[in-house]
C-alpha cells in the first residue's frame, strides 16, 4: 500500500498544503519547530484517526481557525482493491463537533472500522516514554498495535470499556448517594465485564507468544550484546477468578469510585537480565529496546496483514548512533520496508545516510509551516 498524496487545511502550524509522495522515501528537512513532525502526525491520523501525540483532536487545529483537514490518496495493495483505484482518506475536525473520518467521501458510522486499514508504525524521540511512563502507556500502545492486527480485539476491547465505565458511573453514584444504590444492576454489569475481561487478558497473552520472539531477534541483531531481554505481560487474572476478584475489591471500588481491578489495571513488563530496563538499562541500551519493540511491531504487521505498514522515523539521524543507523539503512535498503516518511534536520546528513540508496527519494523543505518539494 502506498500514500501517494496527502494533503493539509489548518492543521497544526499549516495553513495549507500538498505533498506528492514517493512511493519509497519521503524526507522531511527543516529546522526545528518547522511542522517535521506535525506531517507525519497528519500521516499518523489517516492511519490510526488520531494523532501519535495529543489526546484531544481540537489541538490539531491551527491556532485561530475553526476547523482542520488532512487528505491523503492511498493506493491499496491487495490486487481487488488496486483494480478499483486509488482510495480517499479524509480526518475533518471542526471545533465543538465530532470528528469525521471518511473513505471515497462516505463517512464512517464507526471510526473504529478505519482502523487496521492502512498500518503505519511510528518511531519517535518520545518512544522511552513506553519504558518511563507508567502502565497506561504502555497498555495504550499493545492495545492500539493488537487493535491494528485484529478488528474483534478492538470490538472486545471498546466493549469492555463500554461496561467498565458504566460501572465507574454507578460507583461515583453510590458515593454521592451515600451508598444509596442499586447493587443488583453493579452485579448485572459485572456479569458483562468478566467474560470481556478474561477475553482481552487471553487475546493479549496470545498476542505475546507470537510477538516476543520478533521483539528478540530484532533486539540482538540492533544491540548486537549479550543481555537477555524479556517482555512479558502481568495480569491479576490468570490466576485469580476474575468475578470473585470484584466482589473482593467491592468496598474499596466503592470507596474509591472506581474499579480497581481488571484487564484495564494490568501491565506489559519490560526487562533486561531479569532487571526493569527502567532502572537497569543504559540509555542506549532503553533506545534500542523500544527500537526493536517497533521493529517487531513492523514485522507482525506486516506479516498478518499482508502489507507493509507506513513507516515514520521521527528525526531518527539525531537520536541514533550509527550503528544502529547502519542497521536501520540495511533493513531499508534490503526492501524489508515499503514506503517511509522522515524527518530531519539537516539535508546533507540525510543525503549521507541514504547515499548507498539507489531508489526514489523525494525530499522535501519544511520551514514555518510551509512545505515544498525540492
Ligand atoms: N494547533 C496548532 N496551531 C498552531 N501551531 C501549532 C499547533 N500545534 C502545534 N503547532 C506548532 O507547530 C510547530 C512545529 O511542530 P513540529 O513538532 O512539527 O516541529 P518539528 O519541525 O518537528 O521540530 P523539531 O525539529 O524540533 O522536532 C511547533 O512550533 C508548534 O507550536
Ligand atoms: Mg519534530
Amino acid at each position: 500500500m502506498i500514500l501517494e498524496s496527502l494533503q493539509l487545511l489548518f492543521f497544526k502550524n499549516y495553513d495549507e498544503a500538498n505533498l506528492r509522495l514517493s512511493p519509497r522515501i519521503n524526507c522531511f528537512i527543516g529546522d526545528n519547530g518547522s511542522g517535521k513532525t506535525n506531517l507525519l502526525d497528519a500521516i499518523h491520523y489517516l492511519s490510526l484517526t488520531k494523532s501519535a501525540f495529543t489526546s484531544v483532536d481540537a489541538q490539531s487545529i491551527k491556532q485561530g481557525e475553526e476547523f482542520f483537514v488532512v487528505k491523503g490518496r492511498f493506493q491499496p495493495a491487495d490486487e481487488a482493491a488496486e483494480a478499483a483505484g486509488p482510495e480517499a482518506i479524509q480526518v475533518s475536525l471542526r471545533a465543538g463537533q465530532k470528528k469525521v473520518v471518511a473513505r471515497n467521501k462516505q463517512p464512517y458510522d464507526r471510526i473504529a472500522d478505519h482502523i487496521g486499514r492502512y498500518p503505519a508504525v511510528l518511531i519517535s524521540p518520545y518512544d522511552t516514554d513506553l519504558i518511563r511512563q507508567g502502565s497506561e502507556e504502555r497498555r495504550k500502545y499493545f492495545d492500539s498495535l493488537i487493535s491494528q492486527l485484529d478488528h474483534a480485539y478492538l470490538e472486545l476491547l471498546i466493549s469492555y470499556n463500554h461496561v467498565l465505565r458504566q460501572r465507574n458511573s454507578l460507583l461515583k453514584l453510590a458515593a454521592e448517594r451515600q451508598g444509596g444504590y442499586d447493587r443488583d444492576y453493579l452485579l448485572v454489569l459485572d456479569e458483562q465485564l468478566v467474560p470481556l475481561g478474561l477475553q482481552l487478558v487471553a487475546a493479549r497473552q496470545q498476542f505475546l507468544l507470537d510477538f516476543e520472539p520478533l521483539f528478540q531477534r530484532h533486539y540482538q541483531l540492533l544491540a548486537d550484546s549479550r543481555e537477555e531481554v524479556l517482555l512479558t505481560y502481568k495480569s491479576q487474572l490468570p490466576e485469580t477468578d476474575f468475578a470473585k476478584l470484584l466482589r473482593v475489591q467491592e468496598r474499596k471500588d466503592l470507596a474509591l469510585q472506581r474499579t480497581t481491578a481488571g484487564p484495564h489495571k494490568d501491565d506489559f513488563v519490560f526487562l533486561m537480565d531479569g532487571l526493569p530496563v527502567k532502572s537497569y538499562g543504559s540509555q542506549g541500551q532503553q533506545k534500542s529496546y523500544v527500537i526493536a519493540l517497533k521493529l517487531a511491531q513492523f514485522e507482525i504487521l506486516a506479516a498478518r496483514k499482508q502489507q507493509k505498514p507506513l513507516l515514520l522515523l521521527d528525526d531518527i539521524f539525531d537520536r541514533l548512533d550509527e550503528k544502529r543507523i547502519v542497521r536501520l539503512l540495511q533493513l531499508v535498503a534490503d526492501h524489508t520496508f515499503g514506503q517511509i516518511f522522515l524527518t530531519d534536520t539537516h539535508l546533507d546528513r540525510t543525503d549521507l545516510a541514504l547515499s548507498s540508496i539507489t531508489e526514489q527519494i523525494n525530499r522535501f523543505r519544511v520551514e514555518a509551516g510551509t512545505v515544498r518539494a525540492v
